[in-house]
């Protein structure tokens, strides 16, 4: 299986590259569509969550998050 990778976009999703499979807390799989990368949506607006379906733009998200040593 390839890494996993994920890239926190300012004021936007997560991006997720490599995944194996995304459920929800019963355990049944969201269909991705074989996607090698999806995006999961940090802002709540969306209409597809856990995906994201770009509300974040109209919702005006604010989150510009770097990465620390911390
Ligand atoms: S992050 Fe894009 S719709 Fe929420």
């Amino acid at each position: 299986m390839a890494d996993t990778k994920v890239t926190v976009r300012d004021n936007g999703p997560l991006l997720v590259t490599g995944f194996g499979v995304v459920e929800d807390a019963e355990g049944n799989a969201f269909a991705t569509g074989g996607k090698e990368t999806i995006a999961l949506c940090r802002c709540g607006a969306s209409k597809n969550r856990p995906f994201c379906d770009g509300a974040h733009r109209e919702c005006n998200f604010d989150a510009v998050d770097r990465a620390t040593d911390e």
